[in-house]
């Protein structure tokens, strides 16, 4: 197993190293590897979808996303598509997948099955490194915070048709229903650091305050944590993946590749409900 750094303020990426044969010992070196970085990353695995899903399974349950498509005949994996005809890419605004959720996703394993010639990377934020860098008093004000999360502006139907024509990547619209509460700083469940949970996609409002109000502060959160200093990018290969920590990074696919194919496979695992 080889571990080497990406040439970025975070993120480690692991070669000579089969997913599949993953002993007790190799996860304990990859788990703190993820508490440390956020996000790792695997190159050169050749996986199918069932092993894709083993993978998946020695770290957790896995939870199933409601609006993605899936992979057919594989419940537990989305697919993340686009066509040459696409003009938008799935996840192309800063997230953190499933904070809708009252126990968001723990974590993400994407997998590359084909990528574009060029473009097409990833980028991740680093919440750990965001919130480190706060000062002392807007750490102070945000510990008293809650924000709102939803999944309606997203994925409801009238969502889905503002933003994009004839999408046909999306299902269970009415499932759309979610608002859930969480901490704006969060102590991480794995690793104990304080994280800044709250992202541009999905967070509404903080609690107690109108849209209005927190529209501001939100926006300064947003701005604050795309510095340079906290993203790092990943550039893909048809067979790496990357596997993030839902609660410790944001991330954003990058929409620079038109009239070009990629399709990677997704499992989201299981988390918890987050506490300050
Ligand atoms: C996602 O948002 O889960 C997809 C990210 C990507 O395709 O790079």
């Amino acid at each position: 197993m080889k571990i080497t750094p990406l040439n970025a303020p975070f993120g480690v990426e692991f070669s000579d190293f089969d997913v599949r044969e993953m002993t007790d010992e190799d996860m304990a070196i990859v788990q703190t590897e993820q508490n440390k970085h956020g996000v790792i990353f695997f190159r050169d695995q050749n996986l199918t979808p069932d092993e894709h899903i083993r993978f998946a399974k020695r770290w957790g349950e896995i939870v199933i996303n409601r609006f993605f498509e899936r992979v057919p005949g594989y419940e537990e994996i989305a697919q993340v598509r686009k066509e040459p005809q696409h003009e938008r890419v799935v996840g192309e605004d800063w997230h953190t997948d499933h904070s809708y959720d009252e126990a968001p996703a723990r974590g993400s394993i994407l997998y590359a099955r084909e990528v574009p010639s060029s473009g097409g990377d990833t980028l991740f934020a680093n919440m750990y490194l965001a919130y480190e860098a706060l000062s002392d008093g807007l750490k102070d004000t945000l510990a008293g915070l809650k924000a709102w999360h939803s999944s309606r502006h997203v994925f409801s139907k009238e969502a889905i048709d503002a933003t994009r024509s004839n999408e046909d990547r999306f299902q269970n619209h009415g499932q759309a229903v979610q608002d859930s509460l969480h901490p704006v700083v969060i102590t991480h469940p794995l690793s104990g650091r304080k994280s800044l949970y709250v992202n541009p996609d999905f967070t509404r409002q903080f609690d107690g305050w109108t849209l209005e109000e927190s529209r501001p502060l939100l926006e300064y959160l947003y701005n604050h944590v795309q510095q340079d200093q906290f993203i790092a990018r990943f550039k893909w290969r048809t067979d790496s993946i990357a596997f993030w920590d839902n609660r410790a990074t944001w991330h954003q696919a990058q929409n620079d590749y038109p009239n070009q194919r990629r399709l990677m496979h997704r499992i989201t695992l299981e988390g918890v409900r987050l506490t300050a």
